[in-house]
């Protein structure tokens, strides 16, 4: 039997909020900063870095989250998730350079029904699409 949690519905799915917190503790132990990753480069690589985003987005992860990243229209234990939801904003919103990096290992690393895309998308597009997911956020 696997362990839950009861805090977050009795789903160990949940535990993304104790993962950032640990990556926020890790962020700030070295020092790495407040900003968010791509927030401190010049505008037009922002705008750039973005719209490839938005296409790996379509390509890769649009048939699992959905178009508008509103997780699958289906339930059940390993349905995709939606990207945009108040908890997301919380922590975007509080602790945005660990939760983009949360997000970019999420990306590379899968898990749980999602694919790892260490091979198919690059550390900045990964990067890039946890700024997309930031933005929409
Ligand atoms: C085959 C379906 C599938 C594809 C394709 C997919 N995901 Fe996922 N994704 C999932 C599932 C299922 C989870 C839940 C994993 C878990 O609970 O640990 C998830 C979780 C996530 C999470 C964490 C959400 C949360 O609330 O914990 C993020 C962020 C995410 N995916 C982003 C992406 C991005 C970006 C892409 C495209 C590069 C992508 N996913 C492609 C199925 C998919």
């Amino acid at each position: 039997m696997k362990p839950t949690n009861r805090l977050l519905g009795g789903r160990t799915r949940g535990f993304w909020i104790w993962r950032v917190v640990a990556g926020a503790l890790a962020a700030l132990a070295t020092l790495i900063g407040s900003q968010h990753m791509l927030a401190s480069q010049p505008a037009a690589l922002r705008a750039e870095a973005l719209g490839r985003a938005e296409a790996l987005y379509a390509k890769n992860c649009q048939v699992c989250h959905g178009a508008r990243m509103e997780g699958a229209p289906y339930g059940g234990a390993n349905a995709p998730p939606p990207l945009v939801k108040p908890g997301f904003q919380v922590f975007f919103w509080l602790l945005p350079s660990a939760m983009e990096g949360w997000v970019g290992e999420q990306i590379a690393n899968g898990g749980n029904g999602m694919p790892p895309f260490t091979s198919l998308i690059s550390g900045p597009d990964r990067a890039a699409l946890a700024e997309l997911i930031h933005v929409r956020n």
